[in-house]
C-alpha cells in the first residue's frame, strides 16, 4: 500500500511511520509535511535511507499540492496527522489553528473525493470538552469544545463524519488522549516538565495542579490507529487512551521520581485560561477489534521522562533555539508571580 502520512514529522507523526515500516515493510510512506517549529527531520533520523520513506515539504492547506502528491506517489491512504496541535499557542494565536487544521483537512478530504481515496483522520479527546467525575466519553456524546485548539479540531472531526455521511467517502477516525513518549516537542506538559527537571529549573504546574488527564503511550496510539485502519467499520469512530486518569500533580510526582528530583522544584503558576478539568474516554468500542493497550499511564509517564535524560541531543537544540522566545512569552511573567489572567 502506499500511504500519506500528513505531519509525519510531529510527534505522533513521526512515532507512527516508524511504527507502521516496522511493521508492514513492504508499503511505501510519503511523509507531507509543511515543517513548522514541531515538525522535525531529526524525528526520523534512522529512517532517511530507507527506500520506502518519502518526504514532501509542502501544506496540507495547499490543494494542487495535496493532489500532485497522491497522484505521482500513487496515494491509497491518506492519514491525517498534520494540525497545529497546542493549547497554550492557541491562546497566543488562534488564527492559524483554523487555516491547518479545519480548511487543511477540508482540502484533504476534498482531494480524497476526487481521487478515491480513504481518509482516516486524527481527532482528538478535546473535542468532547471537560467532562464530570463519573463520567467516560463515547463516541457517540456530543461536542463540546473548549479552546481555540479543541474548537478547530471539533470541526475538522465533524467535517470527516459530514464526507462520509454526503459523499459515503470511506473515512474512519479516531480520537486520542494525551500521549507521552519519544519526540514530544518540550512545549507539552511531560516533556516540558522533564526537560526542566533535568535543568534544575522550575516546573510551573497551572492552578491548583488536580486537573485530569489520560496518559497515554504514543506506541498504543499506534497500535490503535492500526487496529482501525485494518479492521475498523468505514465512517466509525475509536476512542484510543488507556481509560485511566491521574491528577497532573501525580504526573509530576512521577517525573520527578523517575529523574530522582525533588518537589521543591514545583511552582504553581496562574492557570490556563479556560483549562479542561478532566478528560476521560472509554475505549471499550477499540478493544472490540482486539486491541489492548500496553503501557498503563504511570509507566508511559516514567519511560517518557527516562527517554528525554537519555536523549539530549534531541531535546538541547530545541529548548537553546525558538523555543526561548515562547518560553519567556508563556512563563516568565507567571514564574515571576506577575501573570495576570
Ligand atoms: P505535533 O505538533 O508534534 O506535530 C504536528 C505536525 O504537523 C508537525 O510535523 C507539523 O510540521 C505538521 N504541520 C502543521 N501544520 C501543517 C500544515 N499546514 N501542513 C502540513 N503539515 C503541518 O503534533 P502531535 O502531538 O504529533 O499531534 C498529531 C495529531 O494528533 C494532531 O492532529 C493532534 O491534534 C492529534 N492528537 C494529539 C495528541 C497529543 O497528546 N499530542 C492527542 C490526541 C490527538
Ligand atoms: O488530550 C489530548 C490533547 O492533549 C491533544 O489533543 C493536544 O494536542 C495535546 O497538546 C494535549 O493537550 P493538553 O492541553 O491536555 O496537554 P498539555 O501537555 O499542554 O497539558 C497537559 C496538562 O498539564 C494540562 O492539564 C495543562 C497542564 N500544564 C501544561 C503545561 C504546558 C501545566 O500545568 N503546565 C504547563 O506548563
Amino acid at each position: 500500500m502506499n500511504l500519506l502520512i500528513t505531519g509525519g514529522c510531529g510527534f505522533i507523526g513521526s512515532n507512527f511511520v516508524r511504527y507502521w515500516l516496522a511493521m508492514h515493510p513492504d508499503d511505501r510512506v510519503v511523509v507531507y509535511d509543511k515543517l513548522t517549529y514541531a515538525g522535525r527531520r531529526e524525528n526520523l533520523h534512522d529512517l532517511w535511507n530507507s527506500s520506502q520513506l518519502f518526504l514532501v515539504e509542502a501544506d496540507i492547506a495547499d490543494q494542487e499540492s495535496v493532489r500532485n502528491v497522491c497522484r505521482a506517489h500513487q496515494i491509497e491512504l491518506i492519514v491525517n496527522f498534520a494540525a497545529e496541535t497546542h493549547v497554550d499557542q492557541s491562546i497566543l494565536g488562534p488564527l492559524v489553528f483554523t487555516e491547518t487544521n479545519v480548511r487543511g483537512t477540508h482540502v484533504l478530504l476534498e482531494v480524497a473525493r476526487e481521487l478515491g481515496l480513504r481518509l482516516h483522520h486524527i481527532s482528538t479527546d478535546e473535542v468532547y470538552g471537560h467532562i464530570p467525575d463519573g463520567h467516560q466519553s463515547v463516541e457517540t456524546d456530543s461536542l463540546a469544545p473548549r479552546s481555540p485548539y479543541a474548537a478547530s479540531k471539533a470541526a475538522a472531526d465533524q467535517l470527516v463524519q459530514a464526507y462520509f455521511i454526503t459523499y459515503g467517502l470511506p473515512v474512519t477516525i479516531t480520537r486520542g488522549a494525551n500521549n507521552v513518549g519519544p519526540y514530544q516537542y518540550p512545549e507539552k506538559a511531560v516533556p516540558l516538565f522533564s526537560t526542566n527537571a533535568i535543568l534544575g529549573e522550575l516546573l510551573p504546574v497551572y492552578g491548583d495542579g488536580r486537573q485530569m488527564r489520560d496518559y497515554a503511550h504514543v506506541y498504543d496510539h499506534c497500535t490503535g490507529i492500526e487496529a482501525v485502519l485494518l479492521r475498523g467499520d468505514i465512517g466509525e469512530v475509536y476512542n484510543v487512551g488507556t481509560g485511566r486518569e491521574m491528577t497532573n500533580l501525580q504526573m509530576v510526582d512521577i517525573v520527578l521520581e523517575t529523574l530522582a528530583k525533588d518537589d521543591s522544584l514545583v511552582q504553581h503558576v496562574i492557570d490556563r485560561p479556560g483549562h479542561d478539568r478532566r478528560y476521560s474516554m472509554n475505549v471499550d468500542k477499540l478493544r472490540k477489534l482486539g486491541w489492548e493497550p500496553k503501557y498503563d499511564p504511570r509507566r508511559a509517564v516514567a519511560e517518557a521522562a527516562r527517554w528525554y535524560a537519555e536523549n539530549r541531543w534531541w531535546w538541547e537544540p530545541i529548548r537553546n533555539g525558538e523555543f526561548q522566545e515562547y518560553y519567556e512569552r508563556q512563563y516568565a511573567a507567571r514564574l515571576d508571580g506577575k501573570a495576570e489572567r
